[in-house]
């Protein structure tokens, strides 16, 4: 059975998408069957891994408006092989406002997932918003672990509390059993002594729970996504694909780890 993570942190630009896309692609590279889902109105993932962003094909508004429609009914192929889509977009922001004056608003993702996709995937990628809205909250409760990228910066820091309450509210007050499985470095740069003493913050509260591998700052990877490219594509050999391909397989360790 696939286990769904959300990729969250409610910090703007910390490296949410770039963690969804390129850590599913390395996934798939690793012969895993991957689903990212774009629950982000601002549709980032959904524009670099569409083959047809502009369409009007049904999205993930559909899915959390519409109870009868399953995520399955909206999954396209990527160009990533064993990578797939669920896309979102701006009319997501109109499913936040619909929902809120809904019985069960909390659950609506959860609800849509069938078994046949939990089935079809070894992993479902939630890429959430900067913001910790009725979307996250959703993405929260539909999920089994959660993610976060962090920025090596301070001040990247201070939000953490604020985003680990609202984790902390779904689980007691929502019945979620969702669990924080780890904290992924996104933009390290080794020249600043800065990186290296919030990285050590970071493992004297959350010890084990951030990852070894760290991805470090690497225009490559600012690049690609303006070419609507996964970094494997835009530049394999780059040093971003390579931290990327190291922290998938750091990731399939910890999760075997975990399903002993
Ligand atoms: N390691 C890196 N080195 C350089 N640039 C990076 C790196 N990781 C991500 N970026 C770039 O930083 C910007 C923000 O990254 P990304 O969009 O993944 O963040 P986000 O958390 O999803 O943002 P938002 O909160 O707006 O959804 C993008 O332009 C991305 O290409
Ligand atoms: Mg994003």
């Amino acid at each position: 059975m696939g286990k769904i993570i959300t990729i969250a942190n409610e910090k703007g630009g910390v490296g949410k998408t770039s963690l969804s896309v390129n850590l599913g692609a390395a996934l798939s590279i690793r012969g895993q069957q991957v689903l990212v889902i774009d629950m982000d109105p601002q549709g980032n993932a959904s524009y670099i891994l569409s083959k047809n962003a502009h369409d009007e094909k049904p999205s993930m508004y559909e899915v959390l408006i519409d109870k009868n429609r399953k995520i399955s009914s909206i999954v396209e192929e990527t160009t990533t092989n064993g990578l797939s889509l669920a896309p979102g977009n701006l009319q997501l922001a109109g499913a936040e406002i619909q929902l809120i004056q809904t019985y069960g608003r909390e659950f609506a993702l959860k609800r849509s997932f069938t078994p046949d996709v939990i089935e079809a995937y070894d992993y479902v990628f939630i890429d959430t918003a900067p913001s910790l809205s009725l979307l996250t909250i959703n993405s929260f409760v539909a999920a089994d672990y959660i993610l976060i990228p962090v920025f090596s910066d301070f001040l990247s820091l201070v939000g953490l509390n604020l985003l680990l309450d609202t984790i902390n509210i779904s689980q007691e007050n929502l019945g979620s059993n969702v669990e924080v499985i780890g904290f992924v470095i996104t933009k390290y740069d080794c020249r600043e002594n800065i990186s290296d003493e919030t990285i050590n913050l970071l493992k004297a509260k959350f010890g084990n729970l951030i990852y070894k591998e760290v991805i470090r700052v690497n225009v490559k990877l600012k690049e690609a996504p303006s070419k609507r490219q996964t970094i494997f594509q835009y530049d394999p050999v780059c040093i971003g694909a390579r931290n990327y391909l190291a922290l998938a397989n750091e990731f399939l360790n910890r999760m075997n780890e975990r399903n002993k």
